[in-house]
């Protein structure tokens, strides 16, 4: 696919804003995680991007009301996809902004922001700074013993059986069950909140979209109520009843965070986790690799990380300003290629070599400057576990016989994964 792929047959004609020049018109939604592919290495079509040929700005101008025209709220949208570029959109806070960024309840009427990763420079600190102490590495590390119960607890439920549907029975839970006990959420809506992002998120339907917004919304909403009444030791009731420079949180402010750790941490890690066991699978001689080298399992989790970029995040220009011959103008909306950014060979040696000892990996996937992940430090203690204790108990693992490899290289991933090995009688 990627090596018939030219400038020229992805130009498009489709409606963009007037400064854009036509010939920067292009569709990019195979680049954006919405094409399935079953490569081993699912982000290879991207590496077409890293032609140091290709002009350093193109526009998504993608048709409208497909899946790609969500971008730039249906304007499209500069895409960046040089490592530089990308790192420039990320720490540059002068010139590009959150605002508006995964504010998706605002279809249905709701003002508040999503906090902290709409909020810019400098208010954006301050919601760090409360917020960063229940993630910070030291925090997270005090939940080591707690991540491995469940891993273990899990792996050990499957291990004698020698099959398991990875993404769907393990990964699809694991991480949840940690979030949800985290936020101290009921873990009987665990059904419900899953069902509620995936519409959210991948439905691309508008009426579903709304109707899942408006429930979580509403079960969020009730339950920071709760918390306030009847406060415990878990996350949302710290919010609630918490302070941020001496004052207590708004209703907005209240919301605005538990509602973006909602669509956070929900099923980020699942679709990493799914991917990963994908890779290995049809990879074997990285399980080689793993199982006899454990001190390589923290460098192995940050190239699954690297190799696996799950989200490319945009940013919106805040004022009218020039970029590499292009007139950028206020409002424009610019994405970032993640999956072309880890990739870019004047970053890493061998990008497309999958090197679990590898040093100074500086990816994109929790992307960089102020708004990297929140939850990154949870995300890898919990990926490392899980390897860890995998690898202990069930060390060589192959894809069962006829199973649908397909994979969406993006969020939504890989619904289903069987999984099967060879148990000692
Ligand atoms: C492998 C798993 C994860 C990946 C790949 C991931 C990816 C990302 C990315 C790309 C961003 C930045 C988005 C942007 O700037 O546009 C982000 C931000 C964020 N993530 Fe994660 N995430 C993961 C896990 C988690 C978890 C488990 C949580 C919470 C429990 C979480 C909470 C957050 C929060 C609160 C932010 C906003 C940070 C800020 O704006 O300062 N993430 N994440």
């Amino acid at each position: 696919m990627s090596e018939t792929r030219t400038l020229e047959s992805i130009r498009v004609d489709y409606p963009a804003p007037a400064h854009v020049p036509k010939d920067r018109l292009v569709d990019l939604g195979w680049a954006m995680g919405q094409l399935p592919n079953d490569l081993v290495d699912p982000y290879l079509p991207c590496d077409w991007l890293t032609d140091p040929k290709l002009p350093r700005l193109l526009f998504n101008a993608a048709k409208p009301g497909s899946p790609g025209g969500i971008f730039g709220g249906g304007r499209g949208s500069w895409v960046a996809h040089r490592y530089e570029d990308i790192e420039r959109v990320y720490s540059d806070n002068e010139h590009f902004s959150n605002k508006g960024t995964a504010e998706f309840q605002a279809m249905i009427g709701e003002t508040f922001k999503s906090i902290p990763l709409a909020i810019d420079p400098p208010d954006h600190s301050k919601y760090r700074l409360f917020l960063m102490p229940h993630f910070s590495p030291s925090r997270v590390a005090k939940m080591d013993a707690q991540i491995r119960s469940v891993a273990v607890e899990m792996i050990e439920s499957f291990a004698k059986k020698g099959e398991v549907d990875v993404a769907w029975d393990f990964g699809r839970v694991y991480p949840v069950r940690i979030f949800m006990g985290l936020m101290g959420f009921p873990p009987p809506m665990f059904e419900q909140f899953l069902d509620w992002e995936w519409n959210i998120l991948h439905s691309y339907d508008t009426a579903k979209t709304m109707a899942a917004l408006r429930g979580v919304l509403d079960f969020l909403r009730g339950f920071i109520a709760e918390k306030q009444a009847d406060p415990d030791d878990h996350l949302v009731s710290k919010i609630v009843h918490g302070t941020i420079e001496g004052r207590h949180l708004t209703e907005d402010e209240k919301i605005g965070i538990v509602w973006f750790l909602w669509l956070g941490g929900l099923d980020t890690v699942a679709a990493t986790i799914s991917q990963m066991f994908r890779r290995m699978a049809l990879q074997p001689e990285i399980q080689t690799q793993l199982r006899g080298h454990p001190e390589l399992t923290n460098s192995a989790v940050e190239e699954f990380l690297r190799t696996q970029p799950i989200l490319s995040s945009a940013r919106t220009a805040k004022f009218d300003f020039e970029w590499h011959g292009m007139q950028i103008k206020e409002g424009d909306s610019f994405s970032c290629l993640n999956p072309a950014g880890n990739f870019d060979p004047d970053q890493f040696d061998n990008p497309r070599v999958f090197d679990p000892a590898r040093k100074a990996n500086r990816h994109f996937t929790f992307v960089g400057g102020v708004h990297l992940c929140l939850g990154a430090s949870l995300a890898r203690r919990e990926l490392r576990i899980l390897l860890d204790e995998w690898f202990a108990r069930i060390p060589t693992f192959r894809v069962k016989p006829g199973a649908d490899t397909t994979v969406f290289p993006g969020l939504m991933s890989i619904r289903n994964l069987p999984l099967v090995w060879d148990v000692a009688s």
